[in-house]
This record gives structure tokens, sequence and C-alpha cells, in this order.
């Protein structure tokens, strides 16, 4: 057996891991696993296709990144190609990455990566290619899975921010708004928010009215607490309103989601007449060493997506139920974002302890 595996999207921390428990899982069976590079591009110029040995992935389970590198516009559907005259045609390049694969003799891709990667995997698989899903991303909205890797440590890194940022604010008496990632989805603000006893919390999920935030803060004034936390996912918006994107910027050829912690500061700022800051913690939620939770996940999905090619289960994907690793079907997990809903645990958990979602 000769498997291939590539990383594709933005990266997030326990891809090595989902690597080293693919490359020693199969080494057990005796086949050969190969990295792609950079998402598919190792199919269209195979001088970028590497052999992984157990020697290649011996101590990365604990390294951030990817080392196979990952590519954000590469979807091989809709392939950009650069012109003379600076512009761009986009083209479909599939067929060709496709006899590529078969003529290099591989039995299996196992597609790590997002939702935009599994999508163009579940694309591959109608063609006929076998592959296997393992669900990357620190926004951890893809459906199917209890949780994805990579959103474990991307909460801890903001978790320890948001704790970082509690001791300059009540010496200061200011409020901090801190933006944090995620996309469409509130997780990571409502798990770093939560855990780093934030006293507002702004998720795409729950549109905000400003007015309702400046309550909170001056509720908190009278309760002499001078100082507030307030966390904002990159995704959130104002009822009746949109979310805020980077003029010009494009993330997997999507929108890039950013500013809206900016404008929430002022607001409040200019309503309440207190000091705010703002910080965007960005792409260190992407970055670092995976968790031991991420690195165990991880571990775990590369394992088991060796065991799903085994068996013959294309077209499935890695996820987590109930505590153990099952297959489910792609086309299922990509059928619907994962979003936070209104009558969880979670939720009621962050209004019992007085938590303002603005709404
Ligand atoms: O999907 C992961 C993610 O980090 C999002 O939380 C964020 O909106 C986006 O990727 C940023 O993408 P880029 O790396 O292109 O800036």
């Amino acid at each position: 057996m000769k498997i291939a595996v590539n990383t594709g999207g933005g990266d997030a921390p326990g891809l090595n891991a989902v690597i080293r428990g693919i490359v020693l899982a199969a080494h057990r069976k005796g086949w050969e696993v190969y990295g792609i590079k950079y998402g598919y591009r190792g199919l269209i110029d195979t001088k970028q296709i590497v052999r992984l040995t157990p020697e290649s992935v011996w101590d990365i389970t604990n390294i951030g990144g990817t080392i196979l590198g990952t590519a954000i516009k590469g979807d091989p559907f809709n392939f950009r190609v650069e012109k003379h005259d600076g512009g761009h045609i986009l083209t479909d390049i599939s067929d060709s990455i496709y006899s590529n694969f078969r003529a290099l003799g591989f039995n299996a891709l196992i597609a790590i990566g997002g939702d935009g990667s599994l999508r163009i995997a579940e694309r591959f698989m109608k063609k006929g290619m076998p592959v296997i899903g393992v669900p990357k991303t620190i926004d951890n909205d893809i459906g199917s899975t209890e949780v994805t890797f990579g959103f474990d440590t991307a909460v801890n890194t903001a978790t320890e921010a948001i704790d970082k940022l509690h001791t300059t604010a009540r010496s200061h008496d200011r409020v901090m708004v801190v933006e944090v990632m995620g996309r469409f989805v509130g997780w990571i603000a409502l798990h770093s928010g939560i855990s780093g006893s934030a006293d507002v919390i702004l998720i795409p999920e729950i549109p905000f009215n400003i007015e309702n935030v400046c309550n909170k803060i001056r509720q908190l004034t009278l309760l002499d607490k001078d100082y507030a936390i307030v966390v904002v996912a990159e995704g959130a918006k104002p009822v009746g309103g949109d979310f805020t994107v980077v003029e010009g910027g494009k993330a997997g050829g999507e929108v890039r989601l950013g500013g809206i912690g900016k404008k929430v500061s002022e607001e409040i700022r200019k309503r309440i007449g207190k000091e705010t800051r703002d910080i965007v913690l960005g792409h260190l939620q992407r970055g670092g060493a995976p968790t031991t939770f991420d690195r165990l996940l991880s571990l775990r999905f590369g394992a088991a997506a060796v065991r799903f090619v085994e068996a013959g289960m294309f077209g499935m994907m890695a996820a987590l139920q109930s505590g153990e690793i099952v297959p489910v079907p792609i086309e299922e997990a990509i059928g619907r974002m994962k979003s936070v809903q209104m009558d969880s645990d979670i939720i009621r958990t962050a209004r019992s302890l007085g938590i303002s979602f603005g709404d």
C-alpha cells in the first residue's frame, strides 16, 4: 500500500501529530507514506512529494505548523493562474492531479483540513480518488465531530492572554477588548472568555446591542469593579448589522474577518467615557506547541485514518463522538457548520455566571 497525505487550509496546532500518527500506524502495516507538499501542489509538481518514514516523524508531535506546508489558495477545481497582464484566470486542474495520483500508484489520500479542504477532498472522492478526511481547525466549526484538533490549543492561548489582561485592566481601571479568531462561529471566544473570567463575550451566533454591553460595564462599576474584560469573536456582529471585514483581505477564498474589537472598544469609550484598549490576538492562536489534549486527539485521528484506509472506508472522516474516534461521511460533516447552540450548557453556564452576550 502506498498512502498520500496532505495538509490544506490555515495551519492548526496538531497537524504534525496527525502526520506522525499516520506514518507510524502505516509503517507497522508495512505501508509506505508520502507527503504531498503545500496542499495539492505536490501532485502538480511531483518534486514536491516527500517520502515520510518513522525517522522523519520521530519528534514532531509537539511542533506547531505542518512539516508538509499548506495552501490556502490552492483549490485545484478553481486554480488561480496569473496572467502576464497582471490579471488571473481560474481553471480546473483536478483531472491532471487525479491522473498524477493514479500514475504514482497511490492507493489512498488522507486529507487533513478544514471545511474548505475537506470539500475539495470530497470532490476528488467523487472523481474516484479513495479519500479519508481528518478534521482540522482552531475554529471548531466542522460538523459531526465534537471537536477538531487545534481548537484546544487556540483556546489555551487566548485564555492565557485574557488572564494577563486582567492585571493591567485592573491597574488602570480600563476596559480591555480582546478580539479572537473563529470565523463565523464563537467557540474560541466562548471557551476562552468563560475560562478567562470575561465580563462580556460577543459571538456571531448572538448579535449584540452595544448599549447592553455598556450597561453591563456600568453595572460592574456600581459593584466597585472599575475594569472590564470584553472578549469579541472576529465574526461578532451587532443586531441588524454585518460582519466586520479587512478591506481587500481574503482568508481561504472568503472574506477576511477582523476589526470588530476596535469598533466595540471605541463605542464603549464614547458611550460611557471609560478608557478602553483593544487587542487582536490574531495568528498567535494558530502557533506554538499543541496542548496535550490536541496532541492526543491528533495522534488518535491519524492512527484511526489508517484503520479506515485498511477497512476501505473511503469518503469517511475521523470524528470524535462520545470519547471514541469514529468514521462519519465527509459529505455530512461539511454539510453543516457547527455553531454554538443557544440552549447548550456552555451558553447557560455563561449566563449563570453573569456574563453578558450583549443581547
Ligand atoms: O480558519 C482558521 C482561521 O485562523 C480563522 O479563525 C481566521 O479567520 C482565518 O483562519 C485567518 O486566515 P489567514 O491565515 O488567511 O489570515
